[in-house]
């Protein structure tokens, strides 16, 4: 590249260089002695602005690169390896080597409407086949452990776009802390995707990279962190999971803005006597009778070109629900049949009905609230708490507040209270 670049421009600055010099017809002596110093200062001149003029070329290619598309492999390539860098090798189970890139469908855009839809969900159809994603942060050992847990009771499977660190950062420290309870290990992880471009991604992507280093706990994949790729997330940590966690008994699957109470889960969990993992159980805000909201303004709209049914099966608020390993490990294996639907919980409920599985409702699990009786009483009372095992929509400071509230040893709460 340098070389070739370095001798065409310089021939091409040297012929002009020679053009211009002034005619040789001037011939006295002193002339000639000037103009040859003139000409060798012009030389020397040229030369330099040469030389400037590649590296700036140089500059301008690299700089362009990594824009052009067709070279996209290469640099995902390039960040991941980067990512990977600063982790302790970490086997193959980063698979960025065996990566292929996902071209987008161009048929897709042939569906009738396909021009009239919003551009995330013709972004969805272009992109729906696509199933493998560089991995970008690993944590293979989580259930293999420090404590040598190869049982993990309940592992906390958290869905967290990387600029939530503070929500991150609150649920270490309160419902999601890495613990023995009651026992039983409770491990946690979050599921990651990317965001931004450019800058703005490496530098959330160092965030999340710091992170992982202090607490173990991220799994990171190149894929863009957006609302209609939750079900990817999902599909992906499943895969995950079936190769480094297959022997968790239960999972938590939720949001990072949710409230758990983890301690009553564990109980919960335990009290299900014929229940150690290996059976099936789907268990959360259970969900009937619904189908796909056709509105286009809607989050949650779902054009005939995604589904055509107008049905959904049973599913559980995908805020967050209880899952046995077992039932994880089944649902996985019928991702591999049923093309992804946009919306997560929606389509985890898809896969249990092709297993001839269904979910079911926890009366502690309130993805859509609580209902506290009164303008007049505290809605974030601690008592309301101590009973349910997962509330949806709470913010960092609330968690934190809530989670020292529900153990304070003093607590007293009503009888109508903690029986919502
Ligand atoms: C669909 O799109 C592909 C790729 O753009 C094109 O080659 C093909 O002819 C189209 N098929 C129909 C039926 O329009
Ligand atoms: C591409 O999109 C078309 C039209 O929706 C679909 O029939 C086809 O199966 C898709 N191809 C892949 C590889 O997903
Ligand atoms: C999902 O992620 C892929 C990979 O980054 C991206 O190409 C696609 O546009 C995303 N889809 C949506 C609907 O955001």
């Amino acid at each position: 590249m340098k070389p070739f670049c370095l001798k065409t421009v310089a021939c091409e600055a040297e012929h002009s260089l020679w053009n211009l010099r002034p005619p040789s017809d001037l011939s006295s002596l002193g002339r000639a002695t000037k103009m040859r110093r003139l000409s060798r200062l012009l030389e020397f001149t040229a030369l330099l602005v040469i030389s400037i003029l590649c590296l700036v070329i140089i500059f301008i290619k690299e700089d362009i690169r990594p824009k052009k598309p067709s070279n996209h492999f290469q640099i995902n390539r390039r960040e991941s390896t980067y990512q990977n860098r600063p982790q302790k090798p970490t086997s193959e189970s980063a698979g960025v080597s065996t990566w292929v890139h996902c071209e987008r469908n161009e048929s897709a855009a042939n569906v009738s409407g396909f021009s009239s839809l919003p551009v995330h969900i013709q972004d969805f159809l272009f992109y729906r086949h696509c199933r493998h994603f560089p991995m970008l942060l690993d944590v293979p050992d989580k259930c293999r452990g420090p404590h040598k847990s190869a049982d993990v009771f309940l592992l906390l499977v958290i869905k967290s776009s990387p600029a939530n660190y503070d929500r991150r950062e609150v649920l270490r420290k309160t419902w999601a802390k890495e613990r023995l309870q009651n026992g039983v290990w409770i491990q946690r992880i979050f599921l990651s995707g990317t965001t931004g471009t450019g800058f703005e991604k490496r530098k959330l992507n160092k965030l999340l990279q710091l992170e992982n280093r202090e607490h173990n706990d991220i799994l990171q994949w190149d894929f863009i962190d957006s609302f209609f790729n939750l079900t990817l997330k999902q599909i992906l940590f499943l895969e995950w999971m079936d190769k480094n966690c297959r022997q968790a008994r239960f999972l938590l699957n939720g949001d990072d803005d949710i409230f758990a109470n983890t301690d009553n889960m564990v109980d919960y969990l335990q009290s299900l006597k014929d229940n150690d993992g290996d059976k099936h159980l789907f268990a959360g805000h259970l969900i009937r009778y619904v189908g796909p909201i056709r509105e286009s303004g809607s989050k949650y709209y779902v054009p005939v070109q995604v589904q055509e049914s107008d049905s959904y099966p049973p599913y559980c608020g995908g805020g967050g629900f209880l899952l046995s390993g077992n039932t994880a490990m089944v649902i996985y294996k019928m991702t591999h049949t049923i093309p992804i639907l946009p919306i997560d919980d929606v389509y985890m409920g898809m896969c249990l009905e092709k297993a001839g599985l269904g979910p079911e409702s926890h009366f502690g699990v309130r993805t859509a609230g609580l209902n506290v009786p009164s303008q007049n009483v505290d809605t974030y009372d601690p008592c309301y708490y101590r009973e349910i095992i997962l509330v949806h929509r709470f913010l960092p400071h609330q968690i934190y507040i809530m989670w020292h509230g529900i153990h304070e040893p003093n607590l007293k709460c009503s009888n109508s209270q903690g029986s919502l």
